[in-house]
């Protein structure tokens, strides 16, 4: 049977595909819940997630209260970057599955009334995509080569890269080629790992074949696509030098004018690609990994022609201090809703340090570069998961979209031990491990305290070790438990949802102090208190809170009051 065909017989659009009156499409105000395949939960029992582990979950994540959920990559992949590095993408690695298993997930995400978006990958292919080993066995300036970045180097004999950019994962950008007839010949371009060649979009044939890509899903029934590296497409005419700002994060978060981020002309993708998901029914969305250095630069991406959703990361770079998360939240709620588009929040993902470490740092940590046992500024576990759950607590009571990373409902740490030669983030390697990587956030979830894995799956088996103070972390320890920090993402999805938070908008509140972060959402009233003396608590009834509160707010609590009636 062709890909198409089983579509045909499987497509599975979400029940509701009816038109929705515009300003309360789903994806303003849905929760969206990032599942890491690979970690999440493993129904082979070979060590990695997969597919059927995802849909024997579904029930749990229906209970938590999500609305959506994104997937990071599960196409076809030699897994050199995780899946970032696909070399099919219209078929499922068999790691996780097959496109029956997916389109299972798909139907029975869609019966409980979960929307699906899965992860598009447009700056690079694998290397061992077809189109890339087509182009290494074709001569430079043939149509092979030209879908992607080649170039002639620079010195007497060529032997220099064609410019000094650097890889996000450490290195060279440039990796050279052995032609056909054994002689060391072109460059081609990696942002990432010398494994995933970056395309180049001025090349029509490209963006035909991403049109493609995307009607592939679509036909299926996808929600939407979370669009990785979204700001990096397009570089700059000239490809000019460029030395990143090392304080800037691996993506470029902080920096301005980066020849290969943010680029003008990687919004007409988007444009194009906008129309692509008009032309189906029910509110299909984009949304866009777009490292920039404020929420009114992220905001172009979110412009009414183009995609409908930007994660916002200057939100999530924001440390636990009022008067920063303040000044990030006036600015979100002015610049997304300014274009038209819902703001974003988001405090975890698989390429930053989990929250519940990260907000207790006491040092510098760039995106990117992960936590070890030997790096400075060491959290204290309570601490940052305090803060975590006061964090989470604010961020949830926020008007517009919300998006959770798995395992944050059960305040799993970052895993700063892990050994060396368990690591398996490119970073890690093409740094010599002067960076850490991403590993510590990508460890397998424990479901169950008792079982082989935490219930990972039932062989024990799991690609990343998992600590053994998870126990008490997994979801059968917490679930029931008031109090646990899973109980406390139910109430606060369960309420959030009641009470139309996510539609709402945000007065801002004085008199608890410099510390607070205080404000009104419809008829809850929100204190988060990032300073070490207590805040006022609001008069009323105390519906969520993110730690025992008395008749004050504690240092590093967060509460949402209502009004008595
Ligand atoms: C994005 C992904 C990250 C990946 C990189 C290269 O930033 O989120 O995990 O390594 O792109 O695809």
């Amino acid at each position: 049977m062709t890909s198409a065909e089983t579509a045909e017989r499987t497509a599975a659009p979400f029940p509701s595909a009816e038109p929705t009156p515009a300003g309360s499409e789903w994806w303003r105000t849905a929760v969206i819940y990032q599942i890491y395949p690979r970690s999440f939960a493993d129904a082979s029992g070979d060590g990695i997630g997969d597919l059927p582990g995802i849909t024997a979950h579904l029930d749990d994540l229906q209970s938590l209260g999500i609305d959506a959920i994104w997937l990071s990559p599960f196409q076809r992949s030699p897994q050199k970057d995780a899946g970032y590095d696909v070399s099919d993408y219209c078929d499922v690695d068999p790691l996780f599955g097959t496109l029956g298993d997916f389109d299972d997930m798909l139907a029975a995400a869609h019966a409980r009334g979960i929307r699906v978006i899965v992860d598009l990958v447009p700056n690079h292919s694998s290397d061992q995509h077809e189109w890339f080993q087509q182009a290494l066995a074709s001569a430079p300036g043939s149509a092979e080569r030209a879908r992607y970045m080649f170039r002639d180097g620079k010195g007497e004999h060529g032997e220099l890269p064609p410019n000094n950019w650097e890889s996000v994962f450490g290195g060279p950008a440039w990796t050279r080629v052995v032609e056909a007839d054994g002689t060391s010949g072109q460059w081609y371009l990696h942002l990432f790992d010398s494994s995933q060649p970056d395309f180049d979009w001025s090349n029509e044939e490209v963006r035909e074949e991403f049109r493609r890509v995307l009607r592939f899903w679509l036909d299926r029934g996808v929600d939407g696509f979370r669009v990785d590296v979204a700001h990096g497409l397009v570089k700059a005419e000239g490809l000019p030098d460029y030395i990143p700002n090392p304080e800037a994060g691996s993506m470029g978060g902080e920096d301005e004018n980066v020849p290969y981020w943010g680029q003008d002309a990687v919004h007409e993708v988007y444009r194009d690609w906008r129309k692509i998901l008009e032309e189906y029914p029910g509110d299909r969305a984009l949304a866009a990994e777009a490292w920039l250095p404020t929420a009114e630069r992220t905001a172009e991406w979110v412009r009414p022609d183009e995609m409908h959703q930007a994660f916002n990361f200057p939100y999530l770079q924001t440390e636990w201090d009022a008067a920063d998360l303040r000044a990030v939240i006036d600015l979100s709620l002015r610049a997304f809703p300014g274009v038209g588009a819902p703001s974003t929040w988001v405090l975890s993902n698989h390429d930053v340090v989990r929250h519940a470490t990260r907000l207790a740092l006491t040092a510098e940590n760039p995106q990117g570069h992960g936590i070890g046992p030997d790096s400075p500024g060491q959290p204290i576990p309570e601490v940052g998961l305090a803060r975590a759950r006061a964090a989470t607590t604010l961020m949830l009571a926020l008007p517009g979209s919300a998006y959770l990373y798995q395992g944050e409902e059960l305040g799993l740490p970052e895993v700063i031990d892990i050994p060396g030669e368990a690591r398996q983030d490119p970073t890690w390697f093409r740094t010599n491990g002067e960076r850490y990587g991403r590993d510590g956030c990508r460890v397998p979830l424990p479901w169950n305290a008792d079982a082989p894995a935490y219930g990972f799956n039932d062989s024990g088996a799991s690609w990343l070790p998992q600590p053994a103070e998870w126990a008490r972390l997994a979801r059968d320890a917490q679930a029931g438990v008031p109090g646990s920090t899973l109980e406390l993402y139910r109430t606060l999805l369960a309420e959030r949802r009641a009470r139309g938070l996510g539609a709402g908008s945000l007065e801002w509140l004085d008199g608890y102090g410099v510390d607070a972060v205080a404000f009104r959402n419809g008829n809850v009233t929100v204190v988060a208190n990032t300073g070490s003396e207590p805040a006022a608590l609001p008069s009323g009834i105390v519906i969520a809170s993110s730690g025992p509160v008395t008749d004050v707010v504690p240092a590093d609590t967060a509460v949402w009051v209502v009004d008595q009636v």
